[in-house]
């Protein structure tokens, strides 16, 4: 019934298994530093067996992180704790890829480096949603608008972290545009409110993201670079008039590069929940039919609509995430048409073992 999950597909010229993509789940498991662990090497093993293994997000730097416990890839010692994680998520011949991910005016002046408030295109605060501190939910706070030369260090800050997975072994990796994180906020005109070649027209929004595929490129080849958006979404504070001009011209732009793929989050989904509160919905096989490459679609998919997709021809890939933190063996339950596990909220985001590597597999007779 599910055939066309399980034929194999070329991405970036390695051959993936199958259909199934692990999308990227922060789950703040990392040690000290954002150094990558053993029962993360673990929890990614469990999970090997989708085609494609997208990294939790990743920060590019310090300044780019704004929760606890998240893994980056700027310094050696991360590189090195990589490694084993990285190798486990490859031991059943997926394609692993790291989500690289700077969160601009999302962080938190008691997270940031120098004290100092967040980093973001513009002074413009995030007032419909709360920063979660460990001392509860407070206010986000206005950003200090990046210089030039802010921009420039970023741009730097994502190639260097790029090199860096290629050093722990990732195949690839994927941009971090959706959700409202720094990416997005220079393409939505709710956050950018720039008079530079940064801000204004669609083209200029657009520009911050396609310098840094151009940085990026140098240490890794344009067909292992992937870009995730969504282009419904306007989960904190994502806002512009017109989501379907932006989103199609940025698919547009993007398309010629030859990338890895484009990863387009499903209407629906404001960040790691279901919503119904969404501005206008713009569909994934809309976008994905103006973009020149494989496309994988996540959000709310069930095996049955990610075979419709795959068999329509709207996607190629498809990413399950909640059901994934609940099924480490998804895709050996979703061929055998067995029954799917259910999310406990305990230990989605941080913790240990309870809740992350302690969710069984199908005991199989032997
Ligand atoms: C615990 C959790 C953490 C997440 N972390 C990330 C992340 O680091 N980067 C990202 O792009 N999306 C993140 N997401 C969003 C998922 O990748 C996915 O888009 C979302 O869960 C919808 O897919 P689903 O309905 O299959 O769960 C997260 C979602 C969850 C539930």
């Amino acid at each position: 019934m599910f055939d066309q999950l399980f034929q194999p597909m070329d991405l970036g010229g390695q051959t993936l298994p199958n259909r199934l993509v692990l999308p990227p789940l922060t789950r703040s498991r990392a040690g000290k530093d954002g150094v990558p662990t053993p029962l993360m090497a673990e929890y990614y093993r469990q999970r090997s067996g989708a085609g494609l293994v997208i990294s939790e997000g990743t920060v590019v730097s310090p300044q780019g992180a704004s929760y606890a416990r998240v893994p980056g890839l700027y310094s050696e010692q991360q590189v090195r704790g990589w490694r084993p994680v990285v190798e486990a998520a490859k031991s059943r011949g997926a394609a692993v890829y790291a989500q690289l991910w700077h969160v601009g005016r999302q962080a938190h002046s008691s997270v940031q480096p120098d004290g100092g408030r967040p980093w973001a295109p513009s002074a413009i605060a995030i007032t419909g949603w709360q920063y979660r501190s460990p001392q509860g939910r407070v206010p986000f706070e206005e950003p200090r608008e990046l210089s030039l030369d802010g921009i420039k260090d970023i741009v730097e800050q994502f190639a260097v972290a790029a090199r860096n997975a290629m050093a722990a072994g990732f195949d690839g990796v994927e941009l971090h545009a959706a959700n409202g994180y720094l990416f997005d906020q220079f393409l939505n005109s709710s956050s950018n409110q720039r008079t530079d070649q940064y801000g204004g027209s669609v083209e200029n929004r657009l520009r911050f993201l396609n310098e840094v595929i151009d940085a990026v490129s140098s240490f890794v080849p344009a067909h292992r670079i992937g870009v995730r958006i969504s282009p419904s979404s306007t989960w904190m504070d994502a806002f512009d008039p017109d989501k379907r001009g932006l989103y199609s011209a940025l698919v547009r732009s993007i398309s010629p590069r030859g990338l890895a793929y484009l990863h387009l989050v499903e209407p629906g989904i404001a960040g790691a929940i279901d919503s119904a509160d969404h501005a206008e919905p713009i569909t994934s096989a809309e976008l994905g039919a103006l973009f020149d490459g494989p496309v994988i679609v996540t959000g709310g998919h069930t095996p049955w609509s990610a075979a419709a997709a795959v068999g329509a021809g709207d996607a190629d890939l498809v990413g399950f995430g909640r059901l994934f933190i609940s099924n480490p063996d998804l895709p050996a339950r979703i061929r055998m048409g067995a029954g799917l596990a259910e999310l406990r909220h305990e230990g989605l985001y941080g913790g240990g073992a309870t809740g992350y590597t302690d969710y069984p597999e199908l005991q199989t007779a032997n």
